[in-house]
């Protein structure tokens, strides 16, 4: 894969409204991006399937959608206002700002979890690593930079009390533990899923939507006994091994990497990351974490509050351990669209771009269009009787083979055509997006052909 692919996906997605810079007329906000009127849609049927996947298919799950405002209390009891920091440097020449850790990496070409900050300083003056802005070798000592945003809850800012956008939407499982298990009947093992908006602010943003400072997270948090975890832990693995095969993502482009003892987060045991082959090289996708008693301890030492389970059988009373599949929603949404675009070549020099989503997740499932506008009355009659069962979209304008061509690059399964012949047959032509290869559906059965081939 190349650079030049991330070029022609960005490019793909600002033309087809997938994907705009935020704020644009204004000049932009650096690494702001606003989703356009099919991106939205990508990123809603994502969603969608992973929430019907784990939380809806599923008797072992229950959703819950808590504040991003939280009590400040929340994120000293998680760790996150004293381990969630970065090394941050500054070129005492140019004034450029980077990571300790990574202009050390990329120099070492390797990883270096696990060093301080004075390791780190002292490892980068040794190496005589150079300002990437200005050649200088001229840093400050490292210092921690927190990554949670700030901001103030009340009127007048001096009284008012500091808060965080939250960086993660785990902590707002954990604080409603005791909730859920008082006003369900959730048993020992079940899980909590949430999706939602989370901050963090990154040093090193970039890669198109890969790493923002706001993004869009789809987290469990799943709560188990001690002995279990292990096989659970396993089994969410492959779970989410099953969930990116449905969603179209190759297996080729996707490898495990467990954390090493030095590089676990503060509350993690053990952690593997899916890893995906982006076009700059192998990158994060989502991580699964052995979290232990960490969360429900802490929050109890700080709350006050017990937070524990009570086994309706035994009447044994303990705090159960936690396994947290962690995904991203705006890197899936990234790694789908990389996934399925493919240029292809054609007859003689025609080329097309597609993509080859799969037909759950796809912005438009079926596009209606008359060959010609004699046919348009009828067409419109019947792409009306499509759109409260499909996602479904009309069109008319230009020749058909453009219209083929429109679809395709925003990945419509399906192209439906009435034509002259329909009158007299009652049939259309069906046209697959993969294969372009056309067949003939009788009208009065065409709504179960589209269920077979799109649900
Ligand atoms: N609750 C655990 C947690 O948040 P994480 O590995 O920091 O773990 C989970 O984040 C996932 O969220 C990542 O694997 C990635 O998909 C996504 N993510 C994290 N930071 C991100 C960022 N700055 N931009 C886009 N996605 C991000």
């Amino acid at each position: 894969m190349s650079a030049k692919l991330m070029e022609d996906v960005m490019s793909l997605c600002k033309r087809r409204a997938f994907v705009y810079p935020g704020s644009e007329i204004y000049g932009g906000l650096a690494n702001t991006w606003d989703y356009g009127p099919y991106g939205v849609l990508l990123k809603k049927n994502i969603l969608d399937f992973w929430w019907k996947t784990f939380v809806q298919d599923r008797d072992d799950m229950v959703g819950i959608d808590s504040a991003i405002l939280m009590n400040p209390r929340v994120w000293e009891a998680s760790g996150h206002v004293a381990n969630f920091a970065d090394p941050l440097m500054d070129c005492k020449s140019c004034q450029e700002r980077v990571r300790g850790d990574k202009i050390l990496e990329e120099h070492l070409k390797t990883t270096i979890a696990g060093l301080s900050n004075a390791e780190i300083f002292a490892k980068v003056m040794d190496e005589k690593i150079p300002c990437p802005k200005c050649g200088k070798v001229n840093w400050t000592e490292p210092r921690a930079f927190n990554l949670m945003f700030k901001t103030y809850q009340g009127v007048v800012e001096d009284t008012a009390e500091q808060i965080y956008l939250r960086p993660e939407t785990a902590q707002g499982i954990f604080v409603n533990f005791k909730n859920i298990l008082d006003s369900t009947r959730m048993r020992l093992p079940f899980g909590v899923g949430q999706y939602g908006k989370s901050f963090r602010n990154e040093i090193t943003p970039g890669n198109f939507i890969f790493r923002t400072r706001e993004f869009e997270q789809m987290e469990i948090e799943y709560f188990v006994r001690p002995e279990e975890k292990e096989a659970l832990f396993d089994q969410w693995v492959a779970d989410y091994k099953t969930f990116f095969e449905k969603l179209g993502i190759p297996n080729d482009k996707l490898r495990l990497r467990f954390h090493e003892k030095d590089e676990l987060s503060h509350y993690s045991s053990k952690t593997v990351d899916f890893e995906y082959e982006f076009p700059f090289g192998w990158g994060e996708l989502m991580g699964i974490a052995d979290r232990g008693t960490f969360d429900l301890d802490q929050h109890t030492k700080f709350s006050g509050e017990k937070l524990q389970y009570r086994d309706p059988v035994t009447n044994e009373l303990f705090v159960p351990h936690v396994v947290e599949p962690a995904l991203g929603l705006t890197r899936t949404f990234l790694i789908t669209l990389l996934s399925a675009y493919e240029e292809q070549k054609l007859e003689g020099d025609e080329m097309r771009t597609v993509l080859h989503f799969a037909p759950q997740i796809a912005p438009v499932q079926v596009a209606v269009f008359p060959l010609q506008k004699q046919q348009s009355e009828e067409a419109t009659k019947l792409y009306k009787e499509l759109k409260p069962l499909f996602r479904a979209e009309y069109d008319e304008s230009g020749a058909i083979g453009k219209r083929y061509r429109r679809q395709d690059e925003i990945g419509t399964p399906l192209c439906v055509t009435m034509d002259f012949q329909t009158v007299e047959d009652g049939c259309v032509t069906v046209r697959e997006r993969d294969s372009m290869k056309q067949e003939r559906v009788k009208v009065e059965e065409l709504k179960t052909y589209l269920f077979s081939k799109l649900m």
